[in-house]
């Protein structure tokens, strides 16, 4: 196992009618500023609840934060905390309100330019306003993790950051709050918190046991439940189980002590940024070329991942290898999402367009051996078309 420190501050209240915990989660005396994406948590009721629980706080809106969130749009919501003097965010919603809060909670308390916290990485962060969040779409895991991405549309930047200072104080997960979900958002999800294990688990053995073990159970685990939280909106065990799976594929656990990819992911989020496709949709794309071209250096855990979570155990290794491929291809498209460029109606000139962006932003050593340059991302994208 590799050298690891393993910090983890947000706290989790999980279950049925505990967005009421927030009257004693936040501060009683806090100014407080809501931040949601469109309609969803007003329509469905979840932000009846939020107020509710809120009480006679001081308690100020800010609505709009778009799926991808934008730059331009958080500004905005940087400006009203000035404007209203606000001092604790309370997110609701999914990934991209939960990391539009990360960023504003950091920017609000940037001296200088706030697009530098993106192109630093994070780094430049030294304090955010403190915030928590409600948890209305299983996906990301940015309701328990210190990361957010960030586009700035201008310029189709989607870059990523991380801080100790962003880590949620608490995340309300109330899977009842994810039966509205469109069955398209729910497969997203579910292919998301795929793939985030993946990126922590499939690389190569360093003899940290309970981490394969833990990551196949996720991975597990979402295959078991993927046809019933498509069919059946309102299977509260069945959405509790995908909540807490998506929100442990990506809380550090299991990626503590191993080598980690995020290949996919940097090439993924290049798609969203050009081409508008789902995050998770662009993965469900780039994955299983990544797969292919890197076999390799992969070779030994394809084999165990093969075995293990597809039950894929005759055959050379290469006929393995394809069959644990075609698997996961398989799975991505049973939820419904199409697994080439081709399906996304594009074709070598997005190629073109992903390699020049991946160059503009330094991605050209990625992977957890570094060896993904930027003619190895190219044959990925191809093998993808
Ligand atoms: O905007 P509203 O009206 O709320 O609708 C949203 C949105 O259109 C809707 N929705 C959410 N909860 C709902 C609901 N509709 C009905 N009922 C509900 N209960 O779902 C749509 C998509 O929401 P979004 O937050 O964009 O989805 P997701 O949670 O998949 O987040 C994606 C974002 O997270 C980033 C992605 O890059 C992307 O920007 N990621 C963040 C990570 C992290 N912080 O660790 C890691 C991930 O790899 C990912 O990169
Ligand atoms: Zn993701």
């Amino acid at each position: 196992m590799l050298n690891f420190e393993f910090h983890n501050p947000t706290k989790i209240v999980f279950g049925a009618d505990t967005i009421a915990r927030l009257s004693t989660l936040v501060p009683p005396t806090a100014r407080v500023l809501i931040l949601t994406g469109g309609a969803s948590a007003e329509k469905n009721g979840t932000m009846d609840q939020v107020r509710a629980a809120l009480g006679e706080r001081s308690v100020h809106q800010f609505t709009g934060i778009e799926p991808n969130p934008s730059f331009e749009t958080l500004m905005r919501a940087v400006e009203q905390i000035r404007r209203d003097d606000i001092d604790f965010l309370l997110a609701v919603g999914g990934g991209s309100v939960i990391d539009g809060t990360k960023f504003v909670a950091a920017a609000a308390q940037y001296q200088g330019d706030p697009w530098e916290i993106m192109l630093s990485g994070g780094a430049k962060v030294s304090s955010a306003l403190p915030f928590g969040a409600v948890l209305t779409l299983p996906a990301t895991g940015s309701e328990m993790n210190n990361g957010a991405v960030v586009t700035l549309k201008a310029t189709h930047d989607k870059l990523a950051f991380r801080s100790a200072h962003v880590f949620p104080q608490f995340s309300v997960l109330d899977p009842t709050r994810t039966y509205t979900l469109p069955a398209k958002q729910v497969a997203n999800g579910i292919a998301d918190a795929f793939v985030h294990t993946v990126e922590q688990y499939l690389t190569y053995p360093v003899g940290a046991l309970a981490q394969d073990r833990f990551a196949e159970g996720l991975l597990q685990t979402l295959v078991e439940i993927a046809p019933q939280a498509l069919a059946a909106p309102e299977d509260y065990a069945t959405r509790s189980n995908l909540m807490w799976t998506a929100t442990l594929a990506l809380n550090g656990l299991i990626g503590a002590g191993v080598p980690q990819d995020w290949a996919t992911h940097m090439i993924g989020h290049e798609l969203t940024a050009l081409y508008d496709i789902d995050h998770a949709r662009t993965l469900a794309v780039v994955l299983p070329a990544l797969l292919d071209v890197q076999r390799a250096g992969k070779r030994e855990k394809l084999l165990q991942y093969g075995q293990r979570v597809w039950g894929i155990d005759s055959g050379s290794e290469a006929q393995r290898i394809d069959a644990t491929i075609a698997a996961t291809r398989a799975f991505f498209e049973s939820l419904g999402i199409p697994t080439r460029l081709s399906g996304y109606q594009l074709g070598q000139a997005a190629v073109e367009a992903v390699i020049d962006q991946l160059g503009a932003h330094g991605m050209t050593a990625l992977g957890e051996h570094k060896n993904i340059d930027l003619a190895t991302s190219r044959r990925i994208l191809e093998a993808a078309l």
